[in-house]
Parts: C-alpha cells; sequence; structure tokens
C-alpha cells in the first residue's frame, strides 16, 4: 500500500469543478490583486473564527512579521517564543532586530510551558508569541494573564490550527492578534503561500492594514515602512471554495485521530499526542514519540508510510540563533521531544484500510 501524507490532490480532484470555477472568474476579471474574492475571504474569516476584523496576507511569515511592525518590536525589544516551533516565529523577531526569547514546552501537548513564562520576562520585554502547536492551542488563559501583569502584547501563532478551538472559542481570536497560515499542507491551505491576521482592535486592524501595503494609508501616501505582504486573489478563490468544506474536514481529521488513538493506545514504547480537555485541535499533525524513532521512520518508509519530523532541532540550537549564546541542555523537554518525535500521515481523505495499515505496520514494528 502507497500512502499519501496530506492528500491535497484527493481533494483537489473532489473540489476540482468548483475551484476552476472560481479560479476562470477571476482570470476573466483580470483583478489578480486586492480582487473581491480577497474581500469575499477576509468577511468569511472573520465570520469563520468571530473576529471584528481579518486581513489576508501573502503568508504565515508575513502575517507574523506585520503583526509585530503594527506593535512597533524594533531593536532591542524582546519577544518570548516557545523553543519548539518552526522557525518562522522566532525568525520575524530577529528580522526586525528584536531578540527572540525561548522557553520551554509542556511534554504533553509539546506548547509552550506557560509556567516557565515569567520568569523570562524583562523589562524588555514587549510580546509573547504563543504557538499553537499541531493544532492544538496552548493555555491561553494564563498567558493572557501573563501578558496583562506586565502590560505585553500576545500574538497567537496559529499557522497550524485555524479552526481549532479552546473552551469553545476559535484560535486566532483568543489574544491581542491572531496569524494563520495557508501554506498548502496546512489544515486549510491554499496552493501556493498564503495567511491572515485577525484582531478586535481596530486601531491595530487600520495599521495592519497599512503595513500589508508598504505602510500606504492613501494611494502613494506612505504613513509606515512596510511590506508587500497581501495574498493573490487567485489563492482567495481556492480558498473561498475550500472554506465550505473546512468544518466538515476538522471533524474527519479528529475522526482519523481518534481512530490512531484507539487502535496504537497499547502499543508499548509509543507515547500518543493528547489533547487538553476543552480543546479542539485541527491535527494538523499526528506526532508521535519513541525512542526508536529512526529505526520506525526507516520501517514505515519501507511500507509505503511516509512520515515528518516535526521538528529535528529545537530553535535554540539552530545555526541561526548561535549568537544568542543558548547551549545544549538548556530546554531539556524540547531537545528530548525533538529527538523522539515522529508524525504520521493525517488529513480528512484518509480511508479506514490505509488507518488500519499505518496502526498494524506500527504494532508490528514494534512487536518484532
Ligand atoms: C508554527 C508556524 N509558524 C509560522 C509558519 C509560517 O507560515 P508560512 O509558511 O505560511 O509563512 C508556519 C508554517 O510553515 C508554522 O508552522
Amino acid at each position: 500500500m502507497k500512502i499519501d501524507f496530506a492528500n491535497i490532490n484527493k481533494q483537489y480532484h473532489y473540489l476540482e469543478k468548483r475551484i476552476k470555477k472560481r479560479l476562470n472568474e477571476v482570470l476573466a476579471s483580470s483583478q489578480f490583486i486586492l480582487g473581491k474574492e480577497v474581500s469575499e475571504l477576509e468577511e468569511k474569516l472573520k465570520e469563520f473564527c468571530n473576529a471584528q476584523y481579518s486581513i489576508t496576507v501573502s503568508s504565515g511569515t508575513d502575517a507574523l512579521l506585520i503583526s509585530l511592525l503594527s506593535i512597533g518590536i524594533s531593536p532591542g525589544d524582546e519577544v518570548i517564543t516557545p523553543v519548539f516551533t518552526f522557525i518562522a516565529t522566532a525568525e520575524v523577531v530577529s528580522l526586525l532586530g528584536a531578540k527572540p526569547v525561548f522557553v520551554d514546552i509542556e511534554k504533553e501537548t509539546f506548547n509552550i510551558n506557560h509556567k516557565l513564562i515569567e520568569e523570562k520576562i524583562t523589562e524588555k520585554t514587549k510580546a509573547i508569541i504563543p504557538v499553537s502547536l499541531f493544532g492544538q492551542i496552548p493555555e491561553i488563559d494564563e498567558i493572557n494573564k501573563i501578558a496583562k501583569k506586565y502590560n505585553l502584547t500576545v500574538i497567537e501563532d496559529g499557522a497550524q490550527s485555524f479552526g481549532a478551538e479552546y473552551k469553545g472559542e476559535k484560535s486566532c481570536n483568543l489574544t491581542d492578534i491572531g496569524c494563520t497560515s495557508f501554506f498548502p499542507a496546512k489544515p486549510l491551505g491554499c496552493y501556493g503561500d498564503g495567511g491572515a491576521i485577525f484582531t478586535n482592535n481596530e486601531e491595530l486592524y487600520i495599521k495592519m492594514k497599512a503595513l500589508r501595503v508598504h505602510g500606504q494609508t492613501e494611494r502613494y501616501n506612505h504613513k509606515y515602512i512596510g511590506i508587500n505582504g497581501r495574498m493573490d486573489t487567485l489563492q482567495a478563490a481556492i480558498l473561498l471554495e475550500k472554506l465550505n468544506i473546512f468544518s466538515e474536514e476538522i471533524e474527519k481529521r479528529n475522526n482519523v485521530a481518534n481512530k490512531y488513538i484507539a487502535k496504537l493506545k497499547n502499543c508499548p514504547e509509543l507515547t500518543l499526542p493528547k489533547i487538553k480537555n476543552n480543546r479542539l485541535s485541527t491535527w494538523a499533525q499526528f506526532s508521535i514519540l519513541t525512542s526508536k524513532r529512526e529505526l520506525l521512520k526507516k520501517y514505515l518508509n519501507q511500507n509505503g508510510i511516509p512520515t515528518a519530523v516535526h521538528y529535528p532541532i529545537p530553535l535554540h540550537l539552530q545555526e541561526c540563533f548561535k549568537y544568542l549564546g543558548y547551549r545544549k541542555g538548556d530546554f531539556p523537554v524540547a531537545e528530548k521531544i525533538a529527538n523522539e518525535i515522529l508524525s504520521i500521515p493525517i488529513n480528512p481523505y484518509l480511508e479506514d484500510n490505509e488507518i488500519d495499515y499505518i496502526c498494524n505496520c506500527i504494532i508490528n514494528f514494534f512487536e518484532k
């Protein structure tokens, strides 16, 4: 059997007619930049997560960058991020000349350990970027409480969690600013790069909208130093069709995850992902832990099952962050998880016989 990791192609065939129709409409209109599909999508996205304002952008990375620009992050500032995440979360902080300050993670959820945040706050700290890793929102109430106490801005990096819930509230609408990514393999993905920003703060919204177009407030009138961070109309058109089936797809991802958990729960030497109470995950990844990671990965690959390692090197050990002066051993939980984590295929289009096959292969590996 040959398993597909994300089944992007299968989803495309399911939506093909509707997507082509949408794309043809854009092609016929020639409104490739900020066409009507962009504002239509922004309306639908903000309705989806109950936020007052939404701005589509060119990627999840640019969503984070624009957010940090909007609150004036600049050299000398410090921004707290988890040490175990995709590089973009902290990269944007460094790009602005500010300093990313890392915090270790919880071993059960792989999310930032909120109990370790306060000790990292200094008079230079301006913001916290919690990441909703693999689709699960972290302890956001606790994080917001800490931020309030020290007057910090919270920006949720919801690149992997658009559609996730925390106590019934949607990801990207839980903090001062929420960012997401529509990279093709994300739970809601477009056919190139894309992202979105959400806020309930009108002032920030107006500023971020300007920052997306070179800091322009009126044509050729530039109030801020900004970027070219717009989403293409073609990508917006694709997302409009995908958004129609997105809630259904989140349910299907949860069904796949539940089946994995039921079948693998008695497998020794394997730790399964845990979702806390009061959360709905989008299951951007289904990541298991085993000390035999490399051997399992090879075995699954030989049996037609693709896997991925999210992430093999925590941020403090990345070459680009050497200048921050961290050392091996500084973040023991993240380091252990980076050595043991393995993501197995999860997507709404996995069939029951494929789930059975994947689980049986994993069970066979450990019984061998
Ligand atoms: C946690 C996290 N943050 C930020 C990003 C950046 O998103 P993008 O690839 O759309 O720039 C990603 C996606 O790759 C991500 O997983």
